[in-house]
């Protein structure tokens, strides 16, 4: 495999970088996971948007923005990738001795890490739909930034696997945000709700164009908080993310929903979400 590294395109086994860089000390740094549809990365200018927005909010200096896009095409090349590849991006403060917490006083350059990879189609989970399980929400007050410091979204995420579950969905003060790695849906009376922009949410590129077919399709929605005991009142769920797409919620905890059969509401978005990306 070969990946880019601040500068260079390397093996990914003579890939090294320094014990003193932040984001190995501090997990001082953003990320993002970007997808392609034939072959073209999917919705990229927002994907860069948002990189721009954490990097802006988390006072990382990085500028570079031109050569991202080409670097990943050339990564997809050398890595001989055939279907479609998923990207990650990573964007660290830097590597600076001695380790200090505040910001260091010289200047430092970004450490800039890309992987592509072949990525996995998650047909069945979208056909047949998941079961999620339900987490208090302890991340920090900042999840609008797209931050490299996931602790409790893994800790939660490795509690849904041992569930037998494919995400958890967490709950802060009572209402419902979003999924460790996704954003949440829920549907009632053919009404779509899903957590405001905020940030105690991620605003995901998926969760953005789901509401954009809404509006092309004048299906209703509300950005509203959904409180944890009204779920049992909703008819339908579903979760979104790049590598999810529109994935169908079958069952929340020990709650079996519709019998375990995806929502219409859900499976009408799913096939428009198709059409959207089999023609980019
Ligand atoms: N996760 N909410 C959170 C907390 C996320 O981490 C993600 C994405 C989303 C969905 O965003 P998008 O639709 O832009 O993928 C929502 C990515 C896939 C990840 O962690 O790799």
């Amino acid at each position: 495999m070969t990946i880019f590294l601040s500068g260079k395109f390397l093996p990914v086994e003579k890939a090294h970088i320094s014990p003193f860089d932040r984001g190995f000390l501090f997990a001082d740094g953003v990320y993002e996971s970007i997808r392609t549809y034939n072959k073209k990365l999917f919705r990229y200018i927002d994907h860069l948007d948002r990189l721009k927005r954490s990097l802006k909010e988390i006072r990382i200096d990085f500028y570079d923005f031109n050569s991202l896009e080409n670097i990943i095409y050339e990564l997809m090349i050398k890595n001989e990738i055939e279907n479609e590849a998923l990207v990650y991006l990573q964007i660290t403060r830097g590597s600076v001795f001695p380790r200090t917490h505040s910001f260091p006083k010289e200047k430092i350059s970004p450490t800039v890490f890309i992987s592509v990879q072949e990525l996995k189609e998650s047909i069945e989970e979208q056909t047949k739909g998941v079961k999620v399980i339900l987490q208090e929400d302890v991340r920090w007050l900042r999840c609008d930034i797209k931050s490299t410091s996931l602790l409790p979204v893994v800790l939660a995420s490795q509690k849904a696997t041992e569930e037998n579950a494919a995400e958890a969905i967490l709950v802060r003060d009572g209402m419902v945000t979003e999924g460790t790695h996704t954003n949440f849906f829920a549907v009632k009376n053919e009404t779509l709700y899903t957590a405001p922009k905020s940030h105690l949410i991620l605003e995901g590129i998926t969760r953005k164009v789901v509401l954009e077919l809404c509006e092309k399709f004048k299906i209703d929605f509300r950005e509203e908080f959904i409180n944890k005991d009204d779920l049992k009142s909703f008819d339908e769920f579903f979760i979104t993310s790049t590598t999810k797409e529109i994935t169908p919620v079958t069952s929340i905890d020990y709650w079996t929903i519709n019998e375990g059969n995806p929502g219409k509401i859900t499976m009408s978005l799913q096939s428009v979400f198709k059409k959207l990306v089999e023609d980019y």
